[in-house]
């Protein structure tokens, strides 16, 4: 058990002690950003009571990925969000290396979490030792001690060639009575492989059997596994390690993607199509979803990348979440928009109706700053192509820009104030057969998240420009006719 041990204490203390000297104008002002230090994937997105609670992949103590711990907080309408102490530490003999990514449910009044928990040693042999398995920890939505039967799970139980180092991520629902944990792991031929495993008290468990096994289609091992119905399909949501790209998608080495399929209940069968990406950004990893008491399904995910790093050395911070967005099924694509919540942040609002750019370029009076939600919607008429300028001045921008010809949407950030060599621009195909093509900009000081079409597809970015660009610039080429409103956010 685990009565708040000496590492957790001293998580909790440092992270208090840092809060009180952080600037918060510097901090997002409705995006999940860790208290202090490192964060990675989100965790443990659940409901439990009248809240919503997230946990995340955190390293308090730097800016960089070290022993994991999870940070907390929680939120009643996903945009004000409230930070509570450091949940778990790795301070167990069987978790010391990490607790990795998990995920969340609530049972009889009380919060199960289950996490990958990480043993590393060297044997006496003179070889290294590193396993994964999963441990549980239960709570009161504050405080979480780890149940004495850790670890609940080990790899012993998967069929032969399976690795007992890679095996995490555990995604845990309730149904029917039941309690489900379906499991990351990697085969024998060095892909990733789908495990499920049931329970009826969530600490003993059965192995069932794999739902999925990529068999090297699909990148490596498949961290992070999310499995939900919804608008009548079975969706599964994976972050594969190691993809190639193919077209537009899969540019990110590390990429999240979905396929929609079916799902057989009594004989745990799932049949699939296609893999999509999630998000088209450099900057989208992890995802994770929560039902809302209102039956919506919505999903957060890491707003950074393994593949590049850009956070500025004064910072005390790195790592955050991306905007917690609705999710739908339409003709087998996913559809994302931010949460309908984040409308009742809005503090002011510009608008504009058919500005015509003719190979111009033009601010639009009053349209400016670092927080807000903007939707452009440009006629396609004598249009050729058009950019708008984000978080600009004489020397900084991030452009993004529509070629209606290759009906290709980009975005740049080369002239962000980068000061180091990472990916700046990745492309996605936006298109349809209306008048009119759209975009809505959400943006947070750092983070630029475009959901084009309604939300048919997404693209989120990072930036780390100084705050004081502010300037949003609309250019064309050809004629552009725009129409423009944007909402600005305060908290
Ligand atoms: C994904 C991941 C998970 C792991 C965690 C460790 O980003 O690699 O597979 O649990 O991060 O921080």
């Amino acid at each position: 058990m685990n009565k708040q041990s000496e590492k957790l204490a001293k998580a909790i203390a440092y992270e208090a002690k840092k809060k009180k000297e952080r600037d918060e104008d510097k901090r997002p002002a409705f995006h999940v950003t860790p208290t202090t230090g490192w964060c990675n994937d989100p965790n443990g997105f659940s409901r439990f009571g009248e809240e919503y609670h997230l946990f995340y992949q955190y390293y308090p103590y730097e800016n960089k990925w070290g022993p994991m711990h999870w940070g907390h907080c929680r939120t009643k309408d996903f945009i004000k969000w409230e930070e509570l102490p450091c949940a778990l530490a790795p301070d167990m003999e069987y978790d010391g290396q990490g607790c990795f990514s998990g995920t969340a449910v609530e049972h009889e009044g009380k919060h199960i979490l289950m996490y990958t928990s990480v043993l590393e040693k060297d044997l006496e042999d003179g070889t290294h030792m590193v396993r994964q398995t999963q441990s549980i920890a239960i709570g009161d939505g504050e405080n979480y001690e780890k149940v004495a039967e850790n670890p609940v799970i080990t790899a012993d139980c998967l069929p032969e060639g399976s690795s007992p180092v890679d095996f995490r991520d555990p995604k845990i629902w309730k149904e029917d009575g039941r309690f489900y944990a379906l499991i990351g792991s990697k085969a024998e031929d060095g892909s990733g492989q789908l495990a499920l495993f049931t329970s009826e008290d969530a600490l003993h468990w059965n192995y069932e059997k794999m739902i999925d096994q990529c068999k090297n289609r699909y990148g490596k091992m498949w961290e992070c596994p999310d499995f939900f119905a919804l608008d009548g399909c079975q969706v599964l949501i994976v972050s594969p390690q190691f993809m190639r790209a193919e077209g537009l998608e899969f540019h990110n080495g590390n990429n999240s993607i979905y396929f929609t399929g079916d799902y057989e209940k009594e004989a745990m069968t799932y049949t699939r199509g296609d893999a999509r990406q999630v998000d088209y950004g450099m900057d989208f990893y992890a995802p994770q979803t929560v039902e809302t008491t209102d039956g919506r399904r919505v999903m957060i995910a890491w707003l950074q990348s393994w593949d590049n790093f850009m956070t500025p050395e004064d910072m005390d911070w790195t790592g955050l979440m991306t905007i917690p967005r609705e999710l739908h099924v339409e003709d087998g694509s996913l559809v994302q928009l931010p949460v309908r919540e984040i409308e009742n942040y809005y503090t002011g609002e510009h608008s504009y109706e058919n500005v015509t750019l003719e190979n111009q370029s033009a601010e639009l009076d009053g349209i400016t700053g670092r927080s807000f939600d903007m939707t452009v919607e440009v006629k396609k008429e004598d249009l050729e192509g058009f950019s708008i300028l984000l978080a600009c001045d004489d020397e900084n921008y991030t452009e993004l820009y529509y070629n209606r010809y290759q009906e290709l949407f980009t975005v740049d950030r080369t002239y962000s104030g980068l000061v180091r060599d990472v990916i700046c621009s990745r492309s996605m195909k936006v298109a349809n057969e209306k008048e009119t093509i759209k975009f809505r900009i959400v943006m947070d000081k750092y983070t630029i998240e475009v959901f084009a079409n309604d939300g048919k597809q997404a693209m989120t970015t990072l930036i780390y420009t100084d705050l004081k660009s502010q300037g949003i610039v609309f250019s064309s080429d050809g004629k552009a006719t725009f129409s423009v409103t944007q909402h600005t956010i305060t908290m």
